[in-house]
């Protein structure tokens, strides 16, 4: 699946389309899309801050106090993860997550380990079999006509890196999806990624700051689709510490889960 070839790919183009098919999505999509469907008021009821961890609950566009989106990011999304009981998340999503959800966590994270076999970082595997866990981010962006405005830098989602260990999207990825690549030099350029029906795997900011900047946190973009009226989804997976988890991050001593993620969300 990830072999030593893959690993060396990852290292030096930052990020790795795996030759693995994607996932069916289609469980998901039909739960997520019901979601999305709800009227205004029942949505208002999971937001983050019903939440309180990391990133669960529900963001929508022009919201402004998201931790995981921009005011004017031209995306919905709905973060679940294992952090919470089923019970907590709506009703829309229970199909999935008594159904689907199991095996998938289950893909990703022999997908993880192989690549943490292989990359063989002092105490990182242990430290993700000890305190690692996984949400995902179902992002829905609306047809670009609806807005009057783009997100910055004329995107329809802004730069960013994640705060995950890996971010892997297990069905594939759409159209629009850019990257910043950085050459040997250090000069930076953002190439967009052709919609794929194979995994994608790239590393967010708990493994730049694990390997002290060694691998980068891949930032990354949507941009405007030319299709003013089309809609488009994403799944994004990201591994992450389980709450109130205390660890040893290398150079930095003793760290919270909490910490982390204030460290994260320091970077914006
Ligand atoms: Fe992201």
């Amino acid at each position: 699946m990830i072999d030593s070839q893959s690993i060396d790919v990852l290292k030096s183009q930052g990020y790795l389309v795996m030759s693995k098919p994607a996932l069916c999505n289609e469980e998901l999509l039909d739960c997520f899309r019901a979601f999305i469907d709800t009227d205004p008021a029942y949505k208002e009821r999971y937001l983050q801050k019903r939440f309180g961890y990391a990133f669960d609950g529900y963001s929508y566009v022009g919201q402004p106090d998201s931790s995981n989106q921009a005011e004017d990011d031209l995306v919905s999304t709905f973060v679940l993860s294992e952090f919470y009981d089923v019970e907590r998340y709506p009703s829309e999503f229970h199909r999935f997550l008594h159904g689907g959800w199991r095996a998938t966590l289950q893909t990703i994270r022999a997908l993880e380990i192989e690549a943490l076999e292989l990359l063989n970082i002092p105490g990182l595997l242990d430290f993700y079999r000890q305190n690692v866990g996984h949400m995902i981010s179902n992002n829905y962006y609306p047809p670009i006509r609806n807005f009057a405005a783009t997100a910055a830098d004329n995107t329809r989602l802004s730069a960013h890196p994640d705060a995950s260990l890996f971010t892997i999207f297990p069905f594939g990825i759409d159209d629009d999806l850019e990257l910043e690549l950085i050459d040997d030099s250090g000069l930076s350029a953002w190439q967009s990624v052709q919609a794929s029906a194979s995994m994608l795997l790239y590393p967010g900011y708990l493994l730049e700051l694990w390997t002290n900047g060694d691998i980068k946190a891949l930032n990354h973009r949507v941009r405007l689709a030319h299709d003013v009226a089309a809609e488009r989804f994403s799944f994004a997976f990201f591994s992450l510490p389980f709450p109130q988890r205390e660890f040893v991050m290398p150079g930095r001593g003793t760290m919270t889960s909490e910490a982390y993620f204030e460290a994260y969300v320091g970077l914006f």
